[in-house]
């Protein structure tokens, strides 16, 4: 669905990091995902004496080995957790984002290493690899999305894990963005300035569409819910490349700066001049972030 995230490969990947810098998000904050996997662990382990991961839009890989390093702690504290084994499925299309995973899992932390995880990337967006018929079948106890589900068809998303690739126990976790700057930023941008199909923030309006789809087909869901800030102030420096790559990341444009006419340029920063604050010489905005688990 967005095309920014589809093709604009290093560009992408690029922005993506200075947002994350600029952001205090979950790869900062690990109280988010500790505490509901610490919950979730038990129940995905059931007697099992593997544990099966899917990471759907998994980037560089760096929140899936957080999310390992969670497991890994929790598993200490679980009778048969010791000799329980890892696999982890990753997919990704972005071939810039697979050499930095590929990296990761070259230098992995100690005690993910000592477990001897097995992993394998799929080279795939999420939609190819639903209709892979070659891929081997896996029943999978996690199968995440982390601000990855914005990409895929969420209704058709959450049925194909919970038919094909989610065991009986097995849970789905998606962190997404709340209502806060970003959604603001993306909701200006307009459907037919750049080839759109639909209004970006439209495909981030997902905490609700979520949890209605949850209710709807009777499945049960935990919400937990962040609030972050974002530093935007080098946005407003024309000549700064990290702001001009941040506000590329916060309108899913290529080079938006010289690419978007004069007018809407002016009027997103007007925009986002307006709705941020200035606290110790830095203008900051709100960011929020919820971690939806829905499991039978
Ligand atoms: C915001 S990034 C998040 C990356 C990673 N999960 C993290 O949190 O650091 C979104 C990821 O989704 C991937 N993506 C975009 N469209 C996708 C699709 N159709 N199927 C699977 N992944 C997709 C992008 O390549 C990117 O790596």
């Amino acid at each position: 669905m967005s095309s920014f995230a589809l093709n604009a490969e290093i560009h992408y990947v690029e922005s993506l990091k200075i947002f994350e810098e600029k952001s205090g998000e979950f790869g900062k904050n690990e109280e988010m995902p500790r505490g509901f996997l610490s919950s979730l662990v038990p129940r995905m382990l059931n007697q099992s004496q593997q544990l099966n991961i899917l990471s759907v839009g998994s980037g560089n890989g760096e929140k899936d080995l957080l999310i390992l390093k969670i497991i890994e702690e929790n598993l200490q504290n679980t009778d048969h957790g010791s000799q329980t084994k890892i696999f982890n499925r990753a997919i990704e299309h972005n071939s810039y984002s697979r050499g930095l995973y590929n990296t990761a899992i070259e230098n992995l932390p100690a005690s993910v290493d000592d477990r001897e995880t097995k992993f394998e990337i799929c080279p795939q967006t999420f939609q190819e690899y639903s209709i892979d018929s070659e891929k081997e079948p896996v029943k999978f106890d996690l199968v995440h999305f982390i601000h990855s589900i914005y990409h895929v068809d969420m209704e058709k998303a959450l049925c194909h894990c919970f038919e094909k690739e989610l065991g009986e126990n097995g849970v789905f976790v998606c962190i997404v963005s709340g209502h806060d700057l970003i959604y603001w930023v993306l909701a200006k941008q307009t459907k037919d300035w750049h080839g759109r199909e639909a209004r970006a923030s439209e495909n981030y309006e997902t905490a609700e569409k979520l949890i209605d789809i949850a209710k709807t087909r009777g499945w049960k869901h935990e919400v937990y819910a962040k609030e972050y800030s974002i530093d935007v102030t080098e946005v407003f420096d024309p000549k700064s490349t990290k702001g001009n790559l941040l506000l590329d990341f916060l309108t899913h444009t290529v080079n938006f700066r010289e690419t978007a006419e004069k007018q809407l340029v002016e009027e997103t920063l007007a925009f986002m001049r307006d709705h941020t604050i200035l606290k110790d010489g830095k203008r900051l905005g709100e960011k929020t972030e919820s971690l939806i688990a829905i499991y039978k």
